[in-house]
């Protein structure tokens, strides 16, 4: 069995998945923290991969950029083979004063400015919210592992280069920071009744002019993976 985006086989896959968006950075991952890793998926170059970590099998799949990619794959994996839980890695922006570079952001819930909800017509507005269980195991590893880190509520914005500029009037709003994937994400668990988690590493501060050096976030996208992997083995 295969999907139109992903050439694995049921079974190639393990019961829960790592998803940065760009997929050398799942090659990179497979390489560096997983033992016996075997690539399942080259499909338009978004690599997948299955290992394991201290024993445990965990799969690593580029999310591509953006809900609509995100949201393909991820439904595909939670619907045509059977993973339960879905844990993306990315970077943000900072929005709230207090997010500072290099942080580390657990995604709670997610604002959005994408319509992705709308197909489930609802008769208002769905709040998209992080998995309980991973949450908290991923707030005990980040603790663990020393980390600066925040959680709360992030905005899923269906744009980079935003003509509107609105950061300011989320920021009023609590929220800690950009990005362009989990809203997606976190609503394809919750239909599929599975569980999802965003953690994020800052790696841009918009509305300071801030941003990390490509060392920087080599080192804090590391640290992120840890808290990541701990999270999936976790029991
Ligand atoms: N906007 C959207 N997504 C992002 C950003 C940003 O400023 N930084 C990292 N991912």
């Amino acid at each position: 069995m295969s999907t139109p985006h992903n050439s694995a086989k049921k079974g190639d896959i393990a019961k829960t998945v790592l998803m940065p968006g760009d997929p050398l950075r799942a090659k990179f991952i497979a390489e560096n923290f997983l033992t016996d890793p075997v690539c399942y998926n080259e499909v338009r170059g978004m690599l997948g991969f299955t290992g394991t970590y201290k024993g445990v099998p965990v799969s690593v799949q580029g999310s591509g950029m953006g809900m609509p990619s995100i949201g393909i794959y991820s439904y595909e994996l939670f619907n045509e083979y059977d993973v339960e839980n879905i844990i993306r890695v990315g970077t943000a922006g900072a929005i709230a004063d207090n997010v500072q570079l290099r942080d580390v952001i657990i995604a709670m819930s997610t604002s959005t400015n994408s319509a992705y909800g709308d197909q489930y017509r609802l008769p208002g507005k769905y709040a998209p919210t992080a998995s309980w269980a991973l949450l908290s195991k991923a707030v005990e590893a980040a603790k663990a592992n020393g980390s600066r880190y925040h959680v709360g509520n992030i905005l899923s914005s269906d744009t980079f280069y935003d003509d509107a500029n609105s950061l300011a009037d989320w920021q009023k709003m609590g929220v800690l920071g950009i990005e362009m994937e989990a809203a997606a994400l976190y609503m394809n668990a919750a239909r599929a009744g599975k569980n999802a988690l965003c953690i994020l590493t800052v790696s841009d501060c918009p509305l300071k002019g801030l941003s990390t050096s490509a060392e920087e976030r080599q080192s804090t996208f590391l640290d992120m993976m840890k808290i990541a992997l701990e999270t999936a083995i976790a029991d």
